[in-house]
């Protein structure tokens, strides 16, 4: 990668373009627009600011992207990109941002071949052009794109589908290759979602299979040793995207959308919802083994992600977003250049923030829709999760696209809800909740996202204060180029970009 021999301005660094073969005008829904992709890598400092940094506010926004740079085999989905992560580290009212390419194996491969060799989750398994997975433990290409993480001060890209943890400086993004803890990683893969609890340093994860054992769960604790490891029994291949956790217990679910077993027989992935299915939990002691898994049944349902759990005398408390339209069953069809993508749509499927309550003495669960407001990607106060909460943070969908364009404070105690809406053609990141340094109270902090305007063609990073969000942006940064939709992101503070 060299830097470009004219940079943009005295304060950016770009490099690359890195090889990439789209077709001019490309007008695919998640190649353009607010999915349109980039081909280059930056570093900037003293960014353009409107309004002013807060001094104190420490630590990094980190958020991945999956970005196109090839043509499919066959059709593209927009979970099919490369991962790309944005860093913005803060100090001392300084910004400092970097963007890199997740540096996959598969990502090399591609870039050496300057094509697509894997068949993509749209695509059926026999048109890959390479003979194996890369990284992911199935045919698909591991694009480490999904989510991150910060875990003993190093940033971890990872993919939904269960794959290596690609390891980062969390502020520089200089890479070092897959994760392994003390020579240890797991044979299938991790998934995304792994958690963090801020107050031990463990990182709780989980991975999951097509064939049996169907799942597993782990801990890391913060010098990187395996300190679980167990197999959640569930009834057969499922598709669990996320997990939760207390400071006691982890949460596994297997819900009531699993993959379609006639398609893995045929050899190839498709899912199903059994709207006769319970949605079932698996609740363990963190440290606990298989046996000790207390299991509990819910409405069928579909989950995405959870934003938080905690203990509540013998119940454990769990938010999360309970699809009310699983199957996506007669929305509204969009133009055809959406075709095949409707069930991208936070609206299509109806995510209503849904609290389960499961208590370890009757055995019996309850739950409760919170709202009718339809939401999704929810995030908290980092020093919350596993504790009691108060405030979740989530996204709203833009109609008939994968892309957030409102943000949601939402007050479970009071049920208020508070939304922050951006102009037309302005779309957001995941928001993350960045603790004020030395606050005490839970919306003491500021909210961060990346905001992307395809009007001007421009994006930039902008921080609200979490409890006064109806004053504006307290600082707008100005990002060297406009950049891509993406899906997950974290903060993690200055404490945590330090390996204990
Ligand atoms: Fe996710």
């Amino acid at each position: 990668m060299n830097a470009s021999p004219t940079p943009p301005a005295d304060n950016v660094r770009r490099y690359g373009p890195v090889e990439s073969g789209l077709p001019p005008g490309d007008t695919h829904p998640y190649r353009s627009g607010a999915w349109q992709p980039q081909v280059h890598e930056f570093d900037a400092w003293d960014m353009p600011v409107v309004g002013t940094i807060p001094d104190d506010l420490a630590g990094v926004y980190l958020r991945n992207t999956e970005n196109a740079l090839f043509e499919p085999i066959k059709r593209y989905h927009p979970f099919d990109g490369d991962g790309l992560l944005h860093s913005i580290s803060f100090e001392a009212g300084q910004a400092r941002y970097a963007s890199r390419f997740v540096r996959t194996d598969g990502f090399i491969a591609e870039q050496n071949a300057r094509q697509s060799l894997w068949a993509g989750i749209a695509e059926h398994p026999s048109t890959a052009i390479a003979e194996t997975g890369s990284g992911a433990r199935t045919m698909m290409k591991d694009n480490g794109s999904t989510d991150v993480v910060v875990h003993q001060g190093r940033a971890l890209a990872s993919f939904y589908q269960c794959g290596e943890l690609w390891s980062l400086d969390p502020v520089t993004l200089e890479q070092s290759g897959p994760t392994q803890w003390n020579g240890w990683f797991p044979d299938g893969g991790v998934s995304a979602h792994q958690k963090v609890d801020e107050h031990t340093g463990d990182l709780l994860f989980f991975n999951y299979s097509a064939t049996a054992p169907f799942m597993h769960y782990g801990v890391v604790d913060r010098d990187g040793n395996l300190t679980n490891w167990a197999e959640i029994p569930t009834d057969g291949p499922r598709l669990p995207h996320d997990m939760a956790f207390t400071e006691n217990w982890s949460i596994l679910n297997e819900l009531s959308i699993g993959w379609d077993e006639q398609a893995l027989a045929d050899g190839y992935w498709s899912n199903t919802f059994h709207r006769d299915r319970p949605a079932r939990f698996a609740i363990i002691p963190r440290h606990g083994n298989t046996d000790d898994i207390r299991w509990f049944e819910a409405d069928p349902t579909f989950v995405l992600h959870w934003g938080n759990a905690y203990e509540d005398g013998d119940e454990i408390v769990l938010d999360g977003f309970f699809q009310h339209n699983p199957a996506c069953r007669g929305i509204e069809r969009p133009a055809a250049e959406f075709k095949g993508f409707e069930s991208l749509d936070i609206n299509a499927f109806e995510s209503r923030a849904h609290r389960w309550r499961f208590n370890l003495v009757t055995g019996k669960t309850s739950e409760e829709q919170l709202t009718d407001t339809v939401t999704e990607f929810p995030m908290i106060n980092g020093r919350h999760a596993g504790r009691r909460h108060r405030y979740m943070y989530e996204a709203r969908g833009a109609k008939n696209l994968f892309a957030f364009d409102a943000l949601l404070k939402r007050d479970v105690d009071t049920g208020a809800e508070e939304l922050v809406e951006f102009d037309p053609g302005v779309f957001i990141s995941e928001t993350v909740m960045a603790p004020r340094c030395g606050s005490t109270a839970e919306d003491d902090g500021y909210l961060i996202t990346f905001a992307s305007d395809v009007n001007t063609d421009r994006s930039e990073c902008v921080i609200f204060d979490a409890a006064a969000l109806a004053e504006g942006p307290v600082a707008r940064i100005e990002l060297p180029a406009r950049i891509c939709s993406g899906t997950h992101a974290t903060w993690a503070p200055a404490s945590a970009l330090i390996d204990h």
